[in-house]
């Protein structure tokens, strides 16, 4: 598709993600136009028809009411929950729409697959949210890798640290807690790490094997006397790291992606919504089977191996990368130690490149937000839809690489992913 002078989106379901690419795309008027959108909520659909800054915008009740009317944009941002995101998804392209695709692509491999046959068969084209491609930081990384300035990659070593109170929030108490309902821990918070590893690697996982569970967000770990809320008066409250009082304290901003009137509500309205909502039980006693932490060992096609680990109790990423001719050390615990966000060490002379990245401040995720919206006109231009950055046939290996290693958790197996995306694929 050649995207015309200015690229046409609608959304269907309006939380915050949406919010965000409405916000980014109407500071860029002269490359987005946004027409349209739905949600169950008129309250967010008000927000979204205020974000557009159109005064043409277009509200619809729910996904069957905007298909329902002749394709309508160019781009059909899709931004419901996970769960959803194949039916919607789906049916958007068989409107004709291109698509925005929120991560994860499907809860299942099996529909992850189909999707990608599907977009296929139709000949349009779904970028996927894989917003760390889009940010200075991993762009740096990429090029660094690129350039052949560390030889050949041999081995790496990635961490998430998703951070105790986040995991809480989302998947402790939060939407994707319950991995049946929603998606495995490792699609959920780290398909974008799969990613970018497989990106960095430029090479297909072939084989992996993983482990991992829930040690800590379970009721053996309950303090003595602490109740099924925070809000019923608990003995450790005070000193309790996931209290959630806090919502009503430091950790307001919180609220403001699970309760639409977290910025007009009193403390006393919160504390009673605390007392009704998921979000104010008690961490040890939630219905919780997202896992804690989980590793990650794999084989790449280039021979190179390389380990992931996810888990809650760090925060921020981390990277290393093995070459044959240097090192290169980046993230979290290279910013807090030596002060740059890069560190690139050639092995014969020790010289020591120390890189600073200039963080995009606009959106979240270090600036891949606002990167993905400042490139999402160029990209949908690109000849070729599986050339875009994180087009759905690029974005499909991070989601086989995730379903995979939650399969070979569960089972203690060491998987082959040709043979599991075989097993998943329909003829
Ligand atoms: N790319 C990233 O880094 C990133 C970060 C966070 C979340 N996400 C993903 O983005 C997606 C959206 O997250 P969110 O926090 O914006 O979710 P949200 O729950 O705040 O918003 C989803 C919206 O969809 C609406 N909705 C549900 N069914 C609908 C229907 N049939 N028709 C129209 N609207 C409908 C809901 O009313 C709700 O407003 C999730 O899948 C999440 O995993 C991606």
């Amino acid at each position: 598709m050649v995207p015309p002078q200015r690229l046409r989106l609608a959304a269907i379901g309006c939380g915050s993600r949406t919010f965000i690419y409405f916000e980014l795309a109407a500071k860029q008027p002269d490359l987005y136009e946004i027409v349209a959108a739905a949600d169950h909520s008129p309250a967010r659909l008000a927000k979204a028809r205020a974000l557009s800054q159109n005064p043409a915008f277009r509200e619809f009740h729910d996904d069957g009411a905007i298909l329902a009317e002749p394709k309508l944009a160019d781009l059909m941002i899709i931004a419901t929950q996970d769960a959803f995101h194949f039916a919607h998804a789906s049916a958007a392209l068989r409107r004709g729409y291109d698509l925005l695709l929120e991560k994860p692509i499907s809860t299942n491999l099996r529909d992850v697959l189909a999707l990608e046959k599907l977009a296929a068969e139709l000949g349009r084209r779904v970028l996927v949210c894989h917003v760390l491609r889009y940010t200075p930081f991993y762009r740096k990384v990429k090029a660094i890798v690129a350039s052949g300035v560390l030889g050949q990659i041999v081995s790496f070593e990635a961490t998430e640290g998703v951070e105790p109170w986040h995991q809480a929030h989302s998947f402790v108490r939060g939407h994707w807690a319950v991995t049946e309902k929603a998606t495995p821990m490792i699609i959920a918070k780290s398909c974008h790490d799969t990613d970018i590893l497989s990106w960095l690697i430029d090479s297909r996982c072939v084989s992996l094997s993983s482990f991992g569970g829930i040690l800590h967000f379970r009721a053996e770990q309950a303090p003595a006397g602490a109740p099924a809320r925070c809000t019923d008066g608990c003995p450790v409250g005070d000193t309790c790291l996931y209290n959630a009082l806090r919502y009503v304290g430091d950790r307001k901003g919180w609220l403001d992606i699970i309760f639409d009137r977290a910025k007009t509500a009193t403390d006393a309205e919160i504390i009673a919504w605390l007392a009704k909502s998921p979000w104010g039980r008690c961490v040890y006693r939630c219905d919780n089977t997202a896992v804690d932490h989980q590793t990650l060992n794999m084989v790449f096609a280039s021979g190179a191996t390389g380990t992931f680990t996810m888990t809650a109790f760090s925060e921020g990423r981390d990277l290393a990368i093995f070459g044959t001719k240097a090192r290169l050390l980046a993230g979290e615990r290279v910013k807090r130690t030596a002060g740059c966000d890069i560190i690139v060490e050639d092995h014969a002379t020790h010289a020591l490149d120390r890189i600073k990245i200039d963080f995009d401040k606009d959106g979240w995720h270090g600036g891949g937000d606002a990167g993905l919206i400042r490139m999402l006109h160029g990209e949908m231009g690109k000849p070729r839809a599986e050339d875009m950055e994180s087009s759905l046939q690029r974005s499909v290996e991070s989601h086989l690489i995730g379903f995979a290693a939650e399969e070979a958790r569960q089972t203690g197996m060491t998987l082959n992913l040709a043979e599991v995306r075989a097993r998943l694929s329909s003829p």
